[in-house]
């Protein structure tokens, strides 16, 4: 089963993906994560990203999709993909789509993950993770344990991004709602949408999502 989470920044898309990665051996491809990797690695690629991403503003079309396309084509699929954060824009969602016909495999379901504006800023100035392993943690409603351990590997440093300001997320919520919200009726269209209620708790939204799959 191949899956698409989408929602505005912080709606809660890289949280519910690791869950569906622990409970159904599913490969989450973020092209957010695979770009803040690219611009670590000190690659021309990595340079151009960096500062586009601390804007808020999105990446071309032209490198996300080839970032897509090399996971794909190199990839073990598992339980099935993950898209978080992609697609971000239509001509990427009819590229993932033309992907995916290609390796014969299909979409199975958009979930929509519906949460107020409002939370959002709260929830993104509060956000960090863990630098080994990636787990995502809330100072408010998921905090590092207090022992400063990373419950899932016991890390002990943790980050945050740069672009978790509220300039920067101002940016990027214009951006998800002049780019990409157009996706939530381009899927609704094909009859691939199921929207959950994405203000719940972790647990609450995860059995959502669950069920949304099920
Ligand atoms: P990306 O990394 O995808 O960021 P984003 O879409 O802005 O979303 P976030 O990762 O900020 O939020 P999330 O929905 O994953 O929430 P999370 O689970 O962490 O993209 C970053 C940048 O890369 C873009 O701005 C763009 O520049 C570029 N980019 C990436 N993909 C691109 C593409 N396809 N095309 C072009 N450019 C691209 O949760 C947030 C916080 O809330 C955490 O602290 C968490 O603990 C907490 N939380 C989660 N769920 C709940 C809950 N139910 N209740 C309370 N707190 C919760
Ligand atoms: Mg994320």
């Amino acid at each position: 089963m191949n899956i698409i989470l989408l929602g505005p920044p912080g709606a809660g898309k890289g949280t519910q993906a690791r869950i569906l990665v622990e409970g159904r051996n599913m490969v989450q491809l973020s092209t957010g994560d695979m770009l803040r990797e690219a611009r670590t690695s000190g690659t021309e690629m990595g340079k151009i990203v960096a500062d586009v991403m601390d804007r808020g503003d999105l990446v071309t079309d032209e490198i996300v999709i080839g970032l897509i396309r090399e996971k794909l084509a190199g990839g073990d699929a598992g339980g099935g993909f993950i898209f978080d954060g992609f697609p971000r824009t239509l001509a990427q969602a009819d590229a993932l789509g033309a992907l995916l016909d290609d390796l014969g495999q299909t979409l199975d379901a958009v979930i929509e993950m519906r949460v107020d504006d409002d939370v959002l800023v709260g929830r993104i100035t509060a956000r960090s993770t863990c630098g080994a392993c990636g787990e995502v943690y809330n100072d408010q409603t998921k905090p590092i344990p207090a022992d400063g351990k990373c419950s899932n590997c016991g890390g002990t440093e943790f980050k945050r991004r740069a672009d978790d300001n509220e300039d920067s997320l101002r940016t990027r919520l214009m951006a998800y709602y002049k780019q990409t919200s157009p996706l939530i009726g381009y899927y609704y269209a094909k009859g691939a949408l199921t929207s959950v209620d994405g203000l719940g708790e972790i647990d609450d939204v995860a059995a959502a999502v669950a069920k949304a799959l099920d």
